[in-house]
């Protein structure tokens, strides 16, 4: 099975990859000692290095310029990095930009310190120092990551990469590729708007670009063959643009959702809606004749509805019909919360440019208006456009907006009191929808990140079975900036809020 990308794109693993896992598990060394002591034995973990620093790309195609960007290793997106359910990663992390970084590996059920935000979990790296990350990849599935110091600037600029679990027995398809989307305001000049503290961006649907690439380019179409099946994992990887994808002529099954299995199913509606941050995996089996095109539409924003590249089918078929069976993942080892005996909690998302902006506390309740035309000048201060439960985030370091009870399960009742999307997301746990607007999900669907519409409730469950401090925000990065994260502790003893 071969990802859609170059060689030149592969990261640089640490030779030993040639060697059959099982005779790594079985052969001598620490596998042998562990074995011996009566512990599941482990490879040695796969190494990584990943180079933070500024580089050029053409995202955009010629005639126009390359465009200035921040990579890892030099590419936008970065290297997928791909390795097998159960494998441990060593990921040394390189900064060679002038101001600090750290890498977030999103979804990952890491253990705290190894989870990438500034202050809170780690000092960040500072220019020319580099950072180890090692953690064990848990769970199979679809990842990706992304620095989470400045974030809306340092993701926007280009630093964002897949995350790809193998499962241990990889279903058959003919093709695994990888959509890393994502969306850039670029001058005429292919050059980045560097309008990053753009209040209007920050108070209202966030920094949407003009420019949408597909792992790094502005495409054309993709070639495909007559029968061939295709595991298609997207990653959304914008600062806020929520993408809606239809395949015209094409039926995608969905069958993960933020890297978690989840029952095959059609897409409501016939459209693949990804918030900032989140995956779907889809099966596609290209059932248009030799020849054809179809075009791949995003149509999330109604007047914004745009053409993302075209499926172009090859001439010589690869197989006279498309695989029947239906393809399922299977599940990962997620610990199931207890919903009827889960401990509740209330939490409200508030702020927005449409609802009142000034204040810390009550946000979202005030009288409308009069505020927005002076806050519309560059460079003011953001933080407090947003809340969580009433508080606007600063910084990463902040009292514990929850403390969970760790080992119990809980629900959090989630409110979206503004008029805007927001994509919530939580580190260090994936947990189960529940309901939406007190309906009950079909699937519950176990999600890292959760897109929340305009004045939804969401009712989400977990089991707190990762201690730490774990940060709890806004995806739409521009949110999170001005004040829509916080901070859910996961610690022994009672829970406190
Ligand atoms: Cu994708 Cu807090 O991160
Ligand atoms: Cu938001």
């Amino acid at each position: 099975m071969q990802s859609d990308r170059s060689p030149s794109n592969s990261p640089d693993a640490i030779p030993g990859r040639a060697i059959p896992r099982r005779a790594v598990l079985a052969g001598g060394g620490a596998g042998a000692l562990l074995a011996a002591a009566g512990l599941p034995a482990r490879a040695e973990p796969r190494g990584f290095r990943l180079r933070v620093a500024p580089a050029t790309a053409q995202l955009v195609p010629a005639p126009h310029p390359a465009t200035a960007v921040w990579a890892f290793n030099g590419s936008v997106p970065g290297p997928e990095i791909r390795v097998r359910q159960g494998e441990r990663l060593r990921i040394a992390v390189e900064n060679a930009l002038a101001e600090a970084t750290t890498v977030h590996w999103h979804g990952m059920r890491v253990p705290n310190a190894m989870d990438g935000v500034p202050d809170l979990t780690q000092r960040p790296i500072g220019p020319g120092e580099t950072f180890v990350y090692e953690f064990d990849a848990l769970d199979a599935g679809t990842f990706w990551y992304h620095p989470h110091q400045r974030g809306s600037e340092q993701v926007d600029r280009g630093l964002s990469g897949a995350l790809i679990v193998e499962e241990a027995e990889p279903p058959a398809v003919d093709r695994d590729v990888t959509w890393v989307l994502d969306d850039w305001r670029l001058l005429a000049d292919a050059s980045i708007s560097p309008d990053f503290d753009n209040m209007h961006d920050a108070a209202m649907m966030g920094r949407i670009g003009n420019s949408v690439t597909v792992n790094g380019v502005v495409p054309e179409s993709f070639a495909v063959r007559a029968g061939e099946r295709i595991r298609l994992r997207l990653i959304n990887a914008a600062n806020a643009r929520i993408f809606g994808l239809e395949f015209e002529g094409h039926a995608p099954r969905i069958v993960a959702i933020d890297g978690q299995p989840v029952e095959p199913h059609a897409p409501a509606g016939g459209r693949v809606v990804l918030g900032p941050a989140m995956r779907a995996d889809l099966v596609i089996d290209m059932t248009g004749a030799p020849g054809a095109r179809f075009r791949v539409i995003d149509s999330f924003y109604q007047r914004g509805a745009y053409r993302l590249l075209e499926l172009a089918y090859g001439d010589a078929p690869l197989r006279e019909r498309v695989p029947e069976a239906e393809l399922r993942l299977p599940p990962n080892p997620l610990a199931e919360p207890d919903v009827a005996a889960a401990e509740r909690h209330s939490v409200a998302f508030a702020g927005g440019g449409m609802a009142g902006m000034m204040g810390g506390g009550m946000m979202g309740r005030g009288p409308m208006g009069g505020m927005m035309g002076g806050m519309m000048g560059r460079g003011m201060q953001h933080a407090g456009i947003w809340t969580i439960n009433g508080v606007a985030a600063t910084g990463h370091v902040m009292a514990p907006m929850l403390t969970l009870a760790e080992g119990r399960s809980h629900v959090l009742a989630m409110t979206n009191d503004s008029a805007f999307h927001h994509p919530i997301h939580l580190h260090g746990h994936s947990f189960r929808v529940l309901s939406r607007n007190g309906v009950p999900t079909r699937r519950r669907e176990w999600q890292d990140t959760v897109l929340m519409n305009p004045r939804e409730r969401v009712d989400i469950a977990l089991v707190a079975d990762n201690p730490g401090d774990w940060m709890f925000h806004c995806h739409i990065l521009e949110h999170q900036a001005a004040g829509m994260m916080g901070v859910i502790r996961v610690a022994p003893g009672t829970t406190r809020t």
